[in-house]
C-alpha cells in the first residue's frame, strides 16, 4: 500500500510532489511526507495524518528545490506518528529514501545496523533500508572512490537489494549525488513518467495525469536512473534494459470531484456510463455472442478448457462469485472461485485444461498477484479482468478483459463491481456461445446488456428513498444482509460496504442459510436488508422474510418495481428496476452502494478513505 512520488526537472518541486501525494491518498493516508534536494543538502517535511496536514507544514516550513521524493504511508510497521512517516533517512543524511511494501527481514538487518552504531528514530521496516544505504554506500565510497560517482551509489543500491526480503518500491536521493532520483522496484510498482527535459515518478499514473502521457512502467528487479536529460533501467541480473515508453490513455477529469461531494458518490454516478464503456464494441448482434479480443487463447484453445479458477479479495471477489453462477449457468463452465490469500498457498488439483482469472480493479492487491503468479508458474492459462491500464497484474497476465471503468478512487469499490460482473456476464455468453447456448439465447442476452445502463440509470432514481432508510437505520449497530443465488454475493457486497465505510458490523449470508445459526442475532435491534427481486425462488425468499419478521427484526428490501406484495411484509421498501435474474445483482447493488454511503455521512465518518482501509492492498 502507500503512494510514492519523485521529480527530477525544472518545476518547483514540492508543490508538484504536494500535487501528486494528493491523488495518490488514496492509497494511504496514515501520513504524508516530501524530501527536496538543493545542492548538497536534503530536506524532510513529514506528518502524521492527511496529505493536507502536511501541506501546512510546507506553508509554514517551505521547501525549495527540484528534485525530490514524497510519500503516503499506509502503516505496516509502526504506529500512525511523525517519527514513523516516510521520507527515511539514512546514516547522517547521506540518503533519503521513501519506500512501499514491507521488508520482512527487518528485525534481524536493525539489530545487525544497531551493533554497527546505527540509531533507529522509527519503528519502520523501511528505515532499515535507509541505514543500509548509507552503510554500503559509505563501503562502496571506501572501495570504489566518491559517493559524489552515480556509479558508487548504484552499486551501494545493488549490495543492499541483494539483502533485503520482501517487497518494495523504493524512491532513493543521495545527498551528495546531484540532479538523481534513483528507484527500485520488487512487488510494489512503480512508473515514470516521461517529459521534456524532466521525469516523474509514482505508484501509478494519476499525479502524471495533466503533466505527460508517456510512460514507463518498471518491472520486478530493476534500477531506475532519472536525471532531468536521461532516464536508464537496469535489471539486477541482467543489466541495461530497453526502455519502451507507452502512451496513457486516461484523462485529467478522471479523476476529479466535479459537482459531487464524495467520489463514492460521484463513482455510483458514473454506473450507467461504466457499464456502457463495458459493453462497447463488445456485443455482436449478428452472431450473438461477445467480442472478446484480448484472451490471447484461439477458439480451439478455449473448447479445450473444462474448468474455470476465478481469483480475488474483497468486492472483486463477490463479482467472481456472481460470475461462477453465470458461468456456470451460460457456458455450462465448472467454475470455483478462490480467495486469491488462499490460493496462493494451497495446492488445489488443478489440470491442465483449468483457465484462471484474476479479478482486480487496481491491478495490484498482492495477493491476487501472488496467487497469479503461482497458477503461471504451474502453467495454467492465466488471464486478468482488471481496471487499470498497464498495472502489473495487467502485465503479468497472458491476456484478459480490461473493464475501461476510468479511476475508482473511492476506498469503497462501486462502478468496479459492476463492470466486472458485466465483464463476467460477457465471457460467460462468449464461451457459452462456443459451447451450449442457442442462437436466439444469446441473441436475448445481447438485447438485455443493451439495456443494461439505462436500468441503472433507473436504478440510481432509489437515491430518496434510500436517504430515507438511511436515516431511518443508521443508528443500529448489527445488520443482516440476506439474498439468494446471483443475490447472494449482492448480500455479500452490501454488508462489505456497510462494513468499510461506516463501521458497522454486518453479515452477509445467504437468505436460507440464516435459519442455521445467524438467526440467532435477529432482535428489534437487528435490521436485516433482504435482496429480494423477482425470480424463480421469491416465494422462498419471502419466506425466509417471515421468519425474521417473527422474530421482531427489522426489514428492508430491495425489491422490484411493482412488486406492492412485499411492503405488507417488510418495514421498508428500495424499488429497483425488473430485470433478468442474472442482471439483478447489477441492479441491486445500487441501493446498497448508497444506503452504506448514507449510513456512513450519517455517522460522520469519511466515507472516501475510511479508517484502517486503503485503495489498493500491495502487501500480503
Ligand atoms: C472494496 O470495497 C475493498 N476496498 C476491497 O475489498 C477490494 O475490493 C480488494 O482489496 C480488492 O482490490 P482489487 O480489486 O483492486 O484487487
Ligand atoms: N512498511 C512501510 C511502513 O510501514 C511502508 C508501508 C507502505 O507501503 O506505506 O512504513
Amino acid at each position: 500500500m502507500c503512494g510514492i512520488v519523485g521529480y527530477v526537472g525544472y518545476r518547483p518541486v514540492a508543490e508538484l510532489l504536494l500535487e501528486g501525494l494528493h491523488r495518490l491518498e488514496y492509497r494511504g493516508y496514515d501520513s504524508a511526507g516530501i524530501a527536496v534536494q538543493y545542492g548538497n543538502t536534503i530536506e524532510v517535511r513529514k506528518k502524521a495524518g492527511r496529505v493536507s496536514e502536511l501541506a501546512g507544514l510546507l506553508k509554514a516550513q517551505p521547501l525549495v528545490g527540484k528534485i525530490g521524493i514524497g510519500h503516503t504511508r499506509w502503516a505496516t510497521h509502526g504506529a500512525t506518528t511523525d517519527q514513523n512517516s516516510h521520507p527515511h533517512v539514512g546514516g547522517n543524511g547521506e540518503v533519503v529514501i521513501v519506500h512501499n511494501g514491507v521488508i520482512e527481514n527487518y528485525d534481524i538487518l536493525r539489530r545487525q545496523l544497531q551493533t554497527l552504531g546505527y540509531v533507529f528514530r522509527s519503528q519502520t521496516d523501511t528505515e532499515v533500508v535507509a541505514h543500509l544505504l548509507a552503510h554500503n554506500l559509505e563501503e562502496q565510497t571506501r572501495l570504489h572512490g566518491s559517493p559524489e560517482d552515480l556509479d558508487v551509489c548504484l552499486k551501494a543500491v545493488e549490495v543492499t537489494l541483494n539483502l533485503l526480503k520482501g517487497t518494495y518500491g523504493l524512491g532513493i536521493l543521495f545527498r551528495d549525488l546531484p540532479d538523481t532520483v534513483i528507484a527500485a522496484r520488487c512487488g510494489s510498482p512503480l512508473v515514470i513518467g516521461v517529459g521534456k527535459d524532466e521525469y516523474f515518478l509514482a505508484s501509478d499514473a494519476s499525479p502524471l495525469v495533466g503533466y505527460t502521457k508517456e510512460v514507463v512502467y518498471l518491472s520486478d528487479n530493476e534500477v531506475a536512473v532519472l536525471r532531468a536529460d536521461a532516464l536508464r533501467i537496469d535489471h539486477r541480473s541482467n543489466g541495461s534494459v530497453n526502455v519502451s515508453v507507452k502512451t496513457l490513455e486516461q484523462v485529467a477529469s478522471d479523476t476529479d470531484l466535479g459537482q459531487y461531494e464524495h467520489y463514492m458518490l460521484k463513482e455510483i454516478y458514473e454506473q450507467p456510463t461504466t457499464i456502457e464503456n463495458a459493453l462497447r464494441g463488445r456485443l455482436d448482434n449478428e452472431e450473438a455472442t461477445a467480442v472478446i479480443g484480448g484472451l490471447n487463447l484461439s477458439a480451439k484453445d478455449l473448447r479445450r478448457i473444462d474448468r474455470i479458477v476465478l481469483t480475488a479479495c474483497g468486492t472483486s471477489w463477490h463479482s467472481g462469485l456472481v460470475g461462477e453462477y453465470v458461468l456456470e449457468e451460460f457456458a455450462r463452465m465448472p467454475t470455483e472461485v478462490e480467495y486469491a490469500s488462499e490460493l496462493r498457498y494451497r495446492n488445489p488439483p488443478m489440470s491442465d485444461r483449468t483457465l484462471v482469472f484474476a479479478i482486480t480493479q487496481s491491478g495490484e492487491t498482492a495477493d491476487t498477484l501472488a496467487a497469479m503468479r503461482e497458477c503461471k508458474r504451474k502453467g495454467h492459462p492465466t488471464l486478468a479482468i482488471c481496471n487499470v491500464v498497464g498495472s502489473t497484474i495487467a502485465r503479468e497476465a497472458d491476456g484478459g478483459i480490461y473493464l475501461h471503468a476510468g479511476p475508482e478512487i473511492g476506498v469503497a469499490s462501486t462502478k468496479a463491481f459492476t463492470s466486472q460482473v458485466t465483464v463476467l456476464t460477457l465471457l460467460a455468453l462468449y464461451l457459452g456461445r462456443m459451447r451450449h447456448m442457442s442462437y436466439p439465447a444469446g441473441k436475448r442476452i445481447i438485447r438485455q446488456l443493451r439495456d443494461m445502463p439505462e436500468k441503472i440509470s433507473k436504478a440510481l432514481e432509489c437515491h430518496d428513498k434510500v436517504r430515507e432508510v438511511a436515516d431511518k437505520y443508521h443508528h443500529f449497530n448489527n445488520f443482516l444482509y440476506l439474498g439468494r443465488l446471483y443475490n447472494f454475493p449482492v448480500a455479500l457486497e452490501g454488508a462489505l460496504k456497510l462494513k468499510e465505510i461506516s463501521y458497522i458490523h454486518a453479515e452477509g449470508y445467504p437468505a436460507a442459510e440464516m435459519k442455521h445459526g445467524p438467526i440467532a442475532l435477529v432482535d428489534q435491534q437487528t435490521p436485516s436488508v433482504f435482496v429480494i427481486p423477482r425470480g424463480g425462488i421469491y416465494p422462498k425468499v419471502v419466506s425466509n422474510m417471515e421468519e425474521i419478521r417473527a422474530r421482531r427484526g427489522p426489514v428492508i428490501a430491495i425489491a422490484c418495481e411493482g412488486d406492492t406484495d412485499i411492503a405488507r411484509i417488510a418495514d421498508d421498501v428500495i424499488y429497483v428496476p425488473d430485470v433478468e435474474e442474472y442482471l439483478q445483482p447489477l441492479v441491486c447493488a445500487i441501493p446498497l452502494q448508497l444506503l452504506a454511503y448514507h449510513v456512513a455521512l450519517l455517522r460522520g465518518c469519511n466515507v472516501d478513505r475510511p479508517r484502517n482501509l486503503a485503495k489498493s492492498v500491495t502487501v500480503e
